[in-house]
């Protein structure tokens, strides 16, 4: 944790925790050098369904081209704070009223899921013009990925083989705009596999708008660029990447490409802040209960990792008994639900975790506090802070809400 951070947390009494802690000056740096890596003909869209906190919203709205959302309250969301920031509407399930808000809000770039959507859109009332992608699910081999949305069987997107009938439910539109095509086929790739994907995803997509005479302008390829939650140091390749895309492009002079990243964009710059309550040994095994658990932070239950974290010793004791220590000895770190899943991580060696110090789960940026089910037990929400270059440490929200 950088020193700011750490100044923050110390300055916290028990009740602030457990907390999420932003790191603005972080994320900025990080955004910053994904942009300067890329090539200028690559447009950066933000998933804002990694994270939406109005703060990283804000941040990053100086850095990207645009934000991709995938629901109607997500729209609404970001065109609110950002009113000036294009916007990209993708994701399934888009409704009539999504649809009619997307168009009266002017969305930039709609990604079209299904010849059903399209033809919704057809009905919507308004003048138009509709700038649309639509979304492919190529039949591709992906090997072992983190999450396939595409290359099989999948609710996302359109065989290519359905893509005719769409050409044809355009043509018949004049207010809908083909622009191009859209793939998020898998999430968790890292520079040389996304460049690999990449790479086929535009020899396809030439190929087809060949043979239907289509003026491809551009190909989203979505995100999924990789976060190793096992080591929180391996960042994705952005340089390796920008210097792919650069060597691609030259192949394809007349399109643009964007990319659309959510997890690796603000993964790194949110921790999960929280405190020992206890430590208990069962058959041997160290177990450490800590504040809060997975009903704030789900990622690592939902992905099956070890959620990576620093300890923050607190000396203060003030009980008339010993204080319950695991020492040198690998423990499991759960929370307060009352369920075996509530686990975020598992056991890991530590040197020393005593009850009452603080643990800081790093990595907690992205699908984390809005992917969590906290209602569930009914505990404390945690508070949330962010830390800005201006004002080294920034009041966090005592009342527990998102603000
Ligand atoms: C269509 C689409 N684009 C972009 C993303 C962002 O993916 P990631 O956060 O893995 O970069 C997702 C994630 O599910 C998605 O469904």
């Amino acid at each position: 944790m950088r020193p700011a951070l750490l100044d923050l947390v110390g300055r916290m009494t028990d009740d602030d925790l457990p907390a999420y802690v932003h790191d603005l000056p972080g994320l900025r740096a990080h955004v910053h050098a994904i942009r300067a890596a890329l090539p200028e003909r690559v447009e950066l869209l933000y998933a804002t369904k990694a994270n939406s906190d109005p703060r990283i919203l804000r941040t990053l709205a100086g850095h990207v081209d645009g934000f991709e959302v995938a629901s109607g309250g997500e729209l609404s969301h970001v065109r609110g704070l950002t009113p000036d920031q294009p916007i990209s509407f993708g994701g399934p399930g888009k409704t009539e009223a999504e649809l009619t808000f997307a168009l009266h809000a002017g969305v930039e770039r709609l990604h079209v899921e299904s010849e059903q959507e399209l033809r919704l859109v057809t009905t919507v009332p308004g003048d138009g013009p509709v700038n649309v992608l639509l979304r492919v699910n190529l039949p591709v081999d992906l090997g072992q990925v983190a999450l396939a949305m595409g290359g099989h069987p999948s609710p996302f997107g359109m065989d290519p083989a359905q893509l005719d009938r769409c050409l044809e439910v355009i043509a018949a539109d004049p207010r809908i705009r083909l622009r191009g095509l859209h793939f998020h086929l898998a999430s968790g790739l890292q520079a040389k596999a996304q460049l690999a994907l990449v790479d086929k995803v535009l020899i396809w997509s030439q190929d087809w708008a060949h043979e239907r005479g289509v003026d491809l302008a551009e190909v989203n390829v979505g995100g999924g660029m990789g976060v190793d939650y096992g080591h929180p140091h391996k960042v994705f390749d952005w340089s390796a990447f920008g210097v792919g895309l650069r060597r691609i492009l030259a192949r394809h002079p007349h399109l643009t490409l964007r990319i659309e990243p959510g997890r690796s964009v603000t993964a790194y710059c949110g921790w999960y802040v929280t405190q020992v309550l206890d430590i208990k040994f069962s058959r041997g095994e160290a177990f450490a209960v800590l504040r809060g658990g997975t009903h704030h932070l789900r990622t690592p239950a939902a992905k099956q990792h070890d959620q990576p974290f620093e300890v923050i010793p607190d000396d203060a004791w003030l009980r008339p008994w010993n204080r319950p220590e695991a020492r040198d000895e690998p423990v499991t770190l759960v929370g307060q639900l009352c369920t075996p899943k509530d686990v975020l991580a598992r056991r890991v060696m530590v040197e020393r975790l005593r009850v009452g110090d603080r643990v800081a789960f790093a990595m907690a940026g992205a699908y984390a506090w809005n992917i969590s089910h906290h209602a569930f037990l009914m505990h404390p929400q945690p508070t949330f802070h962010h830390v800005d270059d201006v004002v080294v440490s920034v009041q966090g929200d005592h009342a527990r809400q998102m603000s």
